[in-house]
């Protein structure tokens, strides 16, 4: 089934969230980007909790939010109970946040990381799966 990912940022990244969200339509996925679309400064939170809410309430599977850094709206994501959203700069802890953390978020600084670089990230993201086992165990650790 197509997976629904959910798209924010803040004004620091909204030229590599709309990169992201062409990169990842032409792979088939349906993209419910949320904006913003205005340059003009905004708050971080708002965006995190936005696009954090669509995926704990189950209208999207995944998200890929970013700021500046990608830690500010991360910090907001993971505010919201039953979000794991981790901070990527490369992609093998892409993979990983997927395959052992089950994260359901990515976050990406768009003064960290280049275009190609964050494209390639997102990938791994997408591309890996969570592995259960004895990672079920800690994540459900988390969970509380
Ligand atoms: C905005 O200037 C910047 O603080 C924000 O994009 C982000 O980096 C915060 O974590």
């Amino acid at each position: 089934m197509t997976k629904r990912i959910a798209l924010s940022s803040d004004h620091a990244a909204i030229d590599l969230r709309q990169a992201v969200a062409k990169h990842i339509a032409a792979k088939d996925y349906e993209v419910v980007d949320i904006g913003p679309t205005s340059p003009e400064s905004t708050h971080y939170p708002i965006h995190g909790k936005a696009a954090a809410d669509l995926v704990a309430n189950g209208e999207c599977d995944l998200g890929i939010i970013l700021c500046g850094t990608g830690q500010g709206i991360m910090m907001a994501a993971n505010k919201v109970d039953g979000i794991r959203c981790g901070v990527c700069s490369d992609t093998f802890s892409a993979a990983m946040i997927r395959q052992h953390n089950n994260a359901n978020m990515l976050s990406i600084g768009a003064r960290v990381v280049g275009e190609g670089v964050a494209l390639e990230i997102v990938d791994a993201f997408l591309d890996a799966d969570f592995e259960g086992g004895r990672h079920a165990t800690r994540v459900d650790m988390i969970e509380g």
